[in-house]
């Protein structure tokens, strides 16, 4: 059993589309094991992304996540970082798939719409940030 953290970010939580998405999760057979909305601030911002540290979009990337409330939730299941990966679709939402979360409702490669983590490794270090 997989876990990945899931950030539905301050975009889609403004355009009210929380509960299509977590419903594309749960169609999908993943599981929510803990899920809160909160506003992030500038210090959970920044460890989270600090991989992005010093690259051109880190301070507008920064200043977007902490802008209004995200949701962000755990989500558990069998493979579950590949799946939610592919349901999330590509990052820039111009070319993610159709159908894909971002597709749907992404704005643009920073307004994305959700995060979710690339690997176990990153999965247990973002879950350790948001859900202490
Ligand atoms: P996310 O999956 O949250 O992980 C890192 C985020 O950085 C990514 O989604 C995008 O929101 C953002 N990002 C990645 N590349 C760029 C870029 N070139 N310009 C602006 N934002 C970016």
């Amino acid at each position: 059993m997989e876990r990945s953290l899931v950030l539905i970010k301050p975009d889609g939580v403004e355009k009210k589309v929380i509960g299509k998405i977590i419903s594309l999760y749960e169609e999908n057979g993943l599981n929510i094991s803990n899920l809160k909305l909160m506003k992030a601030d500038i210090s959970i911002a920044k460890e989270h992304y600090s991989e992005h540290k010093g690259k051109p979009f880190f301070e507008n990337l920064v200043n977007f996540i902490t802008r209004s409330p995200l949701c962000a939730m755990i989500l558990e299941g069998e493979d579950a970082i590949k799946r939610v990966r592919e349901l999330n679709g590509s990052t820039n939402p111009l070319e993610a798939k159709e159908g894909t979360i971002r597709n749907l409702y992404g704005n643009s490669i920073r307004e994305n719409c959700v995060h979710s983590s690339d690997s176990n490794e990153s999965a247990e270090r973002e879950i350790n940030i948001w859900f202490k």
